[in-house]
């Protein structure tokens, strides 16, 4: 048998020897590969009579050990031999702040939601949530919506396998809030706005999506008028569009509200004269309300000949579109960063 001091300085020789990460690996499989020459010695323990065995197990196995410490040890001074010669030859400065990557900004229409959430919190309203998966009761019934209204016909509505359906709107969290609060003992007055999003089966064009945003508002006290209405409208729509407005009144058919309207406003891009915006009549259509129908108090656990109340649904992509003069809905989920980079606002 080879003298094992001797092979040892051999193997540390060759190790030191290396010349390059490749010799270095290849050595390796020479010396710790299935037939490697540091194995084949620490096995040649079994060709020894039994009383030498002990002896030259532990020897072995401190040279194996050895071995394969001045074999890492020389891995890793390529490694960094390596790195050395790859920082030299570039310009990294690795003392230099990292790239800056774009921020994220906030959606055209979360900026003016989130506007209009901080106007009607000023204005004394709260801010409410509610499921977009809703059930027939509170989306259609609970609204003395009838059974026959044209609403309920699959063309508009999204219905789901178990009975329930995608809200079409978000004035199902009028009745949901009313029960709510009368349930734990509250009375009107009662403040509330609603941001949501809302389903309709509808096919998509320049002003329709199937997939929308609404912001309802519900006010319920005592001596509530179509006065109180109105002025709550023009401060909302003056804070939004960032100029006065003038607003009208039509009647519209709603059955949760009662009378119910359609409110315009001047067209604040012509203010009034008439333009392709406003199809030239010089008003645009711009916001559903009403005052709040008994049966739909009554639903909500409030007595109507107590209280009275009005109620919104504000389309918000329409706000948005007038707002910052975007002529197609289909941009807002379009996905265009061309579009959405022209919002620079950051997340708050
Ligand atoms: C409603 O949804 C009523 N819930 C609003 C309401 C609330 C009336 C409270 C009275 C009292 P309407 O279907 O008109 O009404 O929708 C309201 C607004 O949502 C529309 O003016 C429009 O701006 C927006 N909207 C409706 N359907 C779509 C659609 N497919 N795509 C984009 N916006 C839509």
């Amino acid at each position: 048998m080879n003298d094992p001091t001797a092979l040892r300085d051999r193997w540390l020789q060759a190790i030191a020897a290396a010349t390059d990460p490749a010799a270095l690996a290849e050595l390796d499989s020479r010396l710790f590969g299935p037939k490697g020459e540091v194995l084949d010695f620490v096995r040649s323990v079994t060709t020894l009579p039994k009383e030498e065995r002990p002896a030259f197990g532990k020897a072995a196995n401190a040279i194996k050990q050895e071995v394969e410490q001045a074999l890492a040890a020389r891995r890793e001074a390529f490694g960094k031999q390596t790195l050395a010669k790859e920082l030299a030859a570039s310009d990294f400065d690795p003392t230099e702040p990292g790239p800056r990557l774009p921020r994220g900004a906030l959606h055209p229409i979360t900026i003016v939601q989130n506007e209009l959430i901080d106007l009607f919190t000023s204005m004394g309203f709260q801010w409410q949530d509610g499921p977009e998966v809703e059930s027939e009761y509170y989306n259609f019934d609970a609204l003395n919506i009838p059974q026959d209204h044209p609403a309920r016909e699959s063309q508009d509505t999204f219905w789901l396998s178990d009975g329930n359906l995608l809200r079409t709107h978000t004035s199902p969290v009028q009745v949901r809030t009313m029960q709510r609060l009368t349930k734990q003992g509250f009375h009107p007055p009662l403040k509330v706005v609603v941001p949501g999003r809302c389903f309709r089966s509808e096919t998509v064009d320049k002003t329709h999506e199937h997939t929308f945003y609404q912001m309802e508002g519900l006010v319920v006290d005592r001596h509530v008028s179509t006065a109180n209405l109105i002025h709550t409208m023009k401060t909302c729509l003056r804070v939004i569009l960032e100029r006065d407005v003038q607003v009208r009144l039509r009647p519209g058919f709603f059955p949760f509200v009662e009378p119910g309207f359609e409110l315009d406003v001047n067209c604040p891009f012509c203010k009034g004269a008439g333009c392709s915006v406003c199809k030239q009549s010089g008003w645009i259509e711009i916001l559903p309300c009403g005052m709040v129908h008994p049966n739909v108090l009554r639903q909500g656990g409030i007595d109507p000949e107590q209280f009275t109340g009005f109620a919104f649904g504000m389309g918000l992509q329409r706000v948005v579109m007038l707002r910052y003069g975007i002529d197609d809905i289909r941009q807002f989920m379009g996905g265009d960063l061309r579009f959405l980079q022209q919002f620079p606002e950051v997340a708050r």
